[in-house]
C-alpha cells in the first residue's frame, strides 16, 4: 500500500503579522490542522505543566523557549491522527536548529516541507496590532479593538473584560501576557535574528517553495493573496 506524503506547510511572520488570523482559513481550505506552538505553550502555562513552568517567564519576556522543548512538542503532535493528511505549522520552526530538527523528523518517513509562506508587515505597524489584540482563550479567536472589534465593543470606551466579549460564546476576552510595548521589541528582534534565517534555510535547499505575502493590507486582501500562493 502506498501512502501519500503529507502536506507540510510552514506559516511564518513576525508577531502580529496575522498568522493566527489567516491560519483558520487555511485549515478550511486545505483540510489539515493548524499546529501553533504558541497556543500549545500557552496551554501548558495555563495548566502549569512542567513545560509550562519552564516557559512562563521566557514567553512573558518575549524570548524564545528552548529548541528542545518545542521540537519535542511538535514531534509528539504530528503523530496524532488528525495529521495524517498533513499540517500547517504556525510559529514553528523559529530557529534554523528547529528547521533542521523538523527536516530530520520528516526525513524519517521520506517526507519534507512543501511550502513556506511568510506574512510580511513592517515593524512599525505591528505595535498597534499587538497592543489592540484581545483573544478568546478557549477557541483562540483573535479580535482587535480597531481592526476587528467584537460585536460587544462600541469602539469608543476603554476596552475591558466587560465590553470585550467573544462573538460566539459571549465569554470575556483577555490580553496575552507578552502583548506589551516592553516585550514586543524583544519578540521582533528574535524574529529578525533567529527566524528570518529559516527562510534562507529553505530557499537554499531549493526543495520547497518559499512565498512572501503582503500582510500589510486588509485581512480579506491578505487572504486573497494567500489563496494564490496556496493554489
Ligand atoms: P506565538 O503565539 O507564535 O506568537 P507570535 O509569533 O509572536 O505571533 P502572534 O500570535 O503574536 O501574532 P499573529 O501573527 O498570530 O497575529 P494575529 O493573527 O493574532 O508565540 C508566542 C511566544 O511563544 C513566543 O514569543 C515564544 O516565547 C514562544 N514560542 C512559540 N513558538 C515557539 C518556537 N517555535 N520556538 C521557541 N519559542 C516559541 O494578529 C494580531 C492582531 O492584529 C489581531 O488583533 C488581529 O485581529 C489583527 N490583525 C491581523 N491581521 C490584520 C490585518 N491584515 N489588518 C489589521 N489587523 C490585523
Amino acid at each position: 500500500v502506498t501512502t501519500q506524503p503529507r502536506k507540510v506547510v510552514i506559516l511564518c511572520g513576525p508577531p502580529g503579522s496575522g498568522k493566527g488570523t489567516q491560519a483558520p482559513k487555511i485549515v478550511d481550505a486545505l483540510g489539515i490542522p493548524q499546529l501553533s506552538t504558541g497556543d500549545m505553550l500557552r496551554e501548558a502555562v495555563a495548566r502549569s505543566t512542567e513545560v509550562g513552568l519552564k516557559a512562563r517567564e521566557v514567553m512573558a519576556a518575549g524570548q524564545l523557549v528552548s529548541d528542545d522543548i518545542v521540537v519535542r512538542i511538535i514531534r509528539d503532535r504530528v503523530k496524532a491522527d488528525d495529521c495524517k493528511k498533513g499540517f500547517i505549522l504556525d510559529g514553528f520552526p523559529r530557529t534554523v536548529a528547529q528547521a533542521g530538527a523538523l527536516d530530520a523528523m520528516l526525513q524519517e518517513t521520506s517526507e519534507s516541507v512543501g511550502l513556506v509562506v511568510e506574512l510580511q508587515v513592517p515593524d512599525v505597524v505591528l505595535v498597534e496590532r499587538i497592543c489592540g489584540r484581545w483573544i478568546h482563550k478557549a477557541s483562540g479567536r483573535s479580535y482587535h479593538t480597531k481592526f476587528n472589534p467584537p460585536k460587544s465593543y462600541n469602539g469608543t470606551s476603554a476596552p475591558s473584560a466587560e465590553n470585550m466579549r467573544d462573538d460566539e460564546t459571549g465569554e470575556a476576552l483577555t490580553q496575552r501576557a507578552d502583548d506589551t510595548k516592553e516585550a514586543l521589541p524583544k519578540r521582533l528582534e528574535g524574529y529578525h535574528s533567529e527566524t528570518e534565517p529559516v527562510l534562507s534555510h529553505y530557499r537554499a535547499r531549493g526543495k520547497c517553495r518559499v512565498e512572501l505575502v503582503n500582510a500589510n493590507q486588509a485581512m480579506e486582501d491578505v487572504w486573497k493573496d494567500m489563496q494564490k500562493v496556496l493554489a
